[in-house]
């Protein structure tokens, strides 16, 4: 070990934070964790992965079950295409006897597994010497090597992976990867870093230089798209018409109020008119609004 990870993992047996996957070693518990926390904060995620794990205990128990009974259970948690994928994935390596696989170049071929989620899998389940590089991984290497490279380039991610791998205890990667993802949360924190209180400030180049708040370095990123939506609540002899949105596209196969998006300089009930009888050749007359 280097004096580094050394330091972390200490920091980490002392300090680290007290999560249910962390008592696991199933596999399957462990990428139904990566999966949700994604897009999706620790503290958001876990009444959502209780639920899950108490639903659906095992990969059998997921493949088993029907799409919309897996949305029910993801629902709220957003980015619902994680949750068809990993139902789509559990009938494929269920139909294939139930095991993932254990590295992270195969985990890469199920449907919803990227870089970071393969690497996460391998290391935590599987012990595999892999660096799970997310966006608070990016930072606190950035800062430790005070890298001036953008961190989300294909140059910076390789710059950042070798550095991390030059510290990586063999056999250890479990460990060090979430005690990196810890440090990441509650020390390493993007807008103020805690260097007094980080177990890493005597090995860090940023601190040292001065730079920690200039990492990690991003290239400028696109502004959001800004978009006005409208619904209609149509009504018929006591009942309310849902309707089921295109599979393979945003928020594919969820039910919804029927409308659709107000283009520029048109009116709200123009627009819903318009939407609905494109989407579902019905004429409304607009009653009431909400
Ligand atoms: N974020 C993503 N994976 C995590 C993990 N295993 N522990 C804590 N935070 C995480």
């Amino acid at each position: 070990m280097t004096p580094l990870s050394q330091a972390l993992l200490a920091w980490y047996a002392a300090e680290g934070r007290d999560l249910p996957w962390r008592h696991t070693t199933d596999p399957y518990a462990i990428w139904v964790s990566e999966t949700m926390l994604q897009q999706t904060r620790v503290e958001t995620m876990q009444p959502y992965y209780a639920r899950w794990m108490a639903r659906f205990p095992t990969i059998e128990a997921l493949a088993a079950s029907g799409i919309q009974d897996v949305l029910r259970i993801w629902e709220g948690l957003g980015y619902y295409r994680r949750a068809h994928h990993l139902h789509t994935a559990a009938r494929r390596v269920a139909a294939a006897g139930s095991a993932l696989p254990t590295t992270a170049a195969a985990l890469r071929r199920l449907p919803g597994i990227g870089p970071y989620s393969a690497a996460a899998i391998a290391a935590l389940a599987f012990g595999r010497d892999e660096i799970a590089l997310d966006g608070n991984l990016r930072r606190v290497l950035s800062r430790l090597f005070d890298l001036e490279i953008d961190a989300e380039s294909v140059e910076g991610e390789a710059r950042l992976l070798e550095a991390a791998h030059a510290h990586l205890p063999p056999g250890r990667a479990g460990a060090f990867n979430q005690a990196l993802m810890d440090l990441g949360a509650m020390v390493c924190l993007p807008r103020q870093p805690a260097c007094e209180r980080c177990p890493l400030a005597a090995h860090c180049l940023a601190r040292q230089q001065g730079t920690e708040r200039l990492r990690p370095v991003r290239a400028g990123r696109p502004a959001p798209v800004e978009a006005t939506a409208v619904a209609g609540v149509l009504r018929r002899n006591g009942r309310v018409l849902l309707a089921q949105r295109p599979a393979g596209k945003l928020l594919g196969g969820l039910w919804e109020f029927p409308g659709g998006k107000v283009e520029p300089g048109e009116a709200a009930d123009a627009a819903l008119r318009r939407e609905l009888r494109e989407e579902l050749a019905v004429d409304v007359e607009v009653i009431d609004h909400v």
